[in-house]
């Protein structure tokens, strides 16, 4: 199984690695823009196999998208990444354009290709490789809800003292500082809602660290993160190419669902061979609904920029 990640940035590379590590990858191929960067990247990375114990075969493209041909998924992680005291959606203009040919490359040589969009403003991005491409919904998947559904779980772990591992936790809704929907009832450590352990206001504070979980890490890295998002990325890939059928919050093109239509934000689905095998639609209060809503209406707002 063919996996290729466009931009060679740091969130392309860890992706990569993450991929390799798992090995369950026949070739992932690394591609970028800039000459020789993807091309060093995937030979630093190939050197570490034999010390890592993977067989899975890394290959650096500069701009050459017949390497790509055959892929079952590809990862577009290209464009600019937010710098401190940036949003996602100031990244619109520039990153619109570069989506939109990274896609059209990728479909040209990959017609059967499953797209996983990582650029920013990220729902906006999916929603615009819809509008480009025509692919049917299943194909396109918008990561973000993976990410800040870890970034949840690690808020939640820091303030139960626990393992990350003993908690579950899901956030929905658009992928930005104001959009993101953390489910904090649904929230369970080890089959126990948290809210059992922890205060409304702790709780109300969990939500908002998970909201500016990017922002904080842009802040004190200069640049945005790539360790989580690389791995969440890393693991939507895994899901698809193993045919899975695990459940992750993903943004997804709705045409109904959760009362949405013509957008893409971040709602449960499951994922399988073929991308999207299902929008799971689980029951929201009336103030998840309201946020929801709300988060809606700001994608939206993003949306019409384009
Ligand atoms: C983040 O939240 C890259 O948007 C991504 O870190």
């Amino acid at each position: 199984m063919k996996v290729t990640i466009v931009g060679a940035g740091a969130v392309g590379a860890s992706c990569a690695e993450y991929i390799a590590i798992k090995d369950f990858a026949s070739e992932v191929v690394l591609l970028d823009i800039k000459e020789g960067v993807a091309e060093g990247k995937a030979m630093d990375l190939m050197q570490t196999a034999s010390l890592n114990g993977f067989d899975t075969k890394i290959v650096g493209s500069t701009n050459d998208y017949s390497k790509t041909a055959d892929s079952h998924v590809a990862v577009v992680t290209s464009g600019i990444p937010r710098k401190p005291g940036m949003t996602r959606e100031e990244l619109i203009g520039i990153n619109a354009g570069i989506v939109k040919d990274v896609v059209s490359n990728l479909i040209k040589h990959s017609p059967e290709v499953i797209v996983i969009v990582v650029s920013n403003p990220m729902d906006t991005m999916t929603y615009l490789t819809h509008k480009a491409t025509g692919l049917p919904k299943n194909r396109i998947i918008g990561m973000g809800g993976a990410l800040d559904s870890a970034r949840f779980k690690y808020r939640l772990s820091e303030a139960l003292e626990c393992p990350a591992s003993d908690v579950d936790g899901m956030v929905i809704g658009g992928h930005s500082d104001t959009g993101m929907v953390p489910l904090t009832r649904l929230a369970v450590r080890n089959s126990v809602p948290v809210s059992k352990f922890l205060s409304e206001e702790r709780l109300a504070q969990v939500a908002e660290d998970t909201k500016v979980g990017g922002a904080t890490l842009t802040k004190l890295l200069g640049t945005s993160a790539w360790y989580a998002p690389g791995a969440a990325v890393s693991a939507l890939v895994q899901a698809i190419a193993c045919d899975q059928k695990k459940m992750f919050p993903c943004s997804a093109l709705l045409d109904g669902e959760y009362g949405l239509s013509d957008i893409c934000i971040g709602v449960p689905v499951i994922l399988g061979k073929n991308g999207i095998e299902k929008i799971v639609e689980i029951e929201l209060d009336d103030a998840e609904k309201a946020k929801m809503k709300e988060s809606a209406e700001g994608v939206k707002k993003v949306n019409a920029l384009l």
